[in-house]
């Protein structure tokens, strides 16, 4: 049966396996992200990377969303292409053919009323960006990367990220924004307090470069960073002024093995990949869900108990199948019995699919209401 055909039925009829979004959990997700984001004074430009679909970016500006990250040209050409406005490139772009594309989409979403910014960490980067939109007769705004101890991307903070901003004051058709200071593997420090204690550090490293750069009489209008770990921390920093959360809306089983911040809401999986038992065995039985269903860069799915504490736990997992056994020696499934498996991470799980299948009402009784295109699948350029 064809993805749309499914709108309206039960949950029966979705074949194995297929990629599922709890619609009732995702709403409350997004609400209360955006009640979040409103309460401590912080815009929230959440990271589309997670779900590259449209329709959910428009969901979350219509849910008082500034805008959303892309992490690649593709993807926020794909996002513009669907209808989103305003977009932010939270990642570096170098190579001038891909630059020229950039310059465009910048030209295109402004003359639309919307706008399209990036960041950069190079001189040669900026040098650029500055020609690519001297060509496509555009403008652009430009947040300067620096690395407060994720050691991907960014310029270490203080000078170096001063010679950058005065580098993009100086260029034609660019304007410095601010900063962007994103601590990914802060996000998945297991306690609070690691968390705590990693952006406590953060926010000192942030505020001493923004204190540097605002005494060279360039203005910092904003910091952006921060993702679904520690948003809270950035929030109540006083220096961040934008959160980057893209996790939040479907929470995955990685960031559920993190210690709950009582700073921070708690967000409920929303995103479950839906499998059938095909083989069994007297010691396992066999799904038909592998990691060409879900990805397992940050370990293998959960079973889903329905919040219950889990009966069975994923022991293994191949192309296209993925080995299940029982916890504490409890009864295994039947040959044909329907499992939902909460990822280990969402992003690279939803890059897997052409399609999220929304529903309505629960995993337990639900309606499919509406097929969530993934617009931006595989748009890695
Ligand atoms: C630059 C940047 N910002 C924000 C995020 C959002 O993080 P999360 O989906 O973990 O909330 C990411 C994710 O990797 C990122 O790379």
């Amino acid at each position: 049966m064809s993805h749309d055909a499914l709108i309206g039925r039960g949950l029966a009829e979705i074949d194995t396996p297929a990629l599922v979004v709890d619609l009732d959990a995702m709403e409350r997700n997004l609400a209360l992200m955006a009640s979040f984001a409103r309460e401590h004074g912080v815009r929230l430009r959440p990271h589309a990377k997670m779900h590259k679909s449209a329709a959910l970016a428009q969901l979350q500006m219509a849910a008082g969303a500034v805008g959303v990250c892309a992490q690649k040209t593709a993807e926020a050409e794909c996002l513009a292409a669907a209808g989103v406005s305003d977009i932010f490139i939270s990642n570096e772009v170098i190579a001038p053919a891909k630059l020229q594309r950039v310059a465009l989409l910048a030209r295109r979403l402004a003359e639309a009323g919307g706008q399209l910014s990036i960041a950069v960490d190079s001189v040669t980067g900026i040098e650029r960006l500055a020609a690519a939109c001297a060509t496509a007769d555009a403008e652009i705004d430009v947040f300067v990367e620096i690395d407060v101890g994720q050691h991907r991307c960014g310029v270490a903070p203080g000078a170096p990220a001063l010679a950058l901003a005065r580098q993009i004051v100086q260029s034609p058709r660019l304007r410095f924004a601010g900063l962007q200071a994103y601590h990914g593997n802060a996000q998945h420090f297991r306690t609070a307090a690691e968390r705590r204690a990693a952006i406590k550090r953060v926010a000192q490293e942030v505020a001493e470069t923004v204190a540097l750069i605002e005494g060279a009489g360039i203005a910092v209008a904003l910091v952006t960073g921060a993702g679904t770990g520690t948003f809270a921390l950035e929030a109540a920093s006083g220096i961040y002024g934008e959160l980057q959360a893209g996790s939040y809306l479907f929470m995955d089983a990685d960031y559920a093995r993190n210690e709950p911040d009582p700073a921070q809401p708690r967000f409920e999986h929303a995103l479950f990949v839906k499998t059938q038992v095909m083989s069994v065995s007297a010691t396992h039985v066999v799904c038909d869900a592998g990691h060409k269903s879900h990805a397992v860069d940050s370990g293998l799915p959960k079973v889903w108990n329905f919040g219950a504490a889990p009966t069975l736990e994923i022991t293994g997992c191949s192309d296209e199948s993925a080995v299940v056994k029982s916890l504490l020696g409890g009864s295994l499934p039947a040959l044909g019995d329907k499992l939902w498996l909460v990822p280990g991470h969402c992003d690279p799980t939803v890059n897997l699919h052409d399609a999220m299948i929304g529903v309505r009402g629960g995993l337990q009784h639900g309606v499919v209401e509406r097929i969530i295109k993934v617009d931006a699948r595989g748009a890695l350029g």
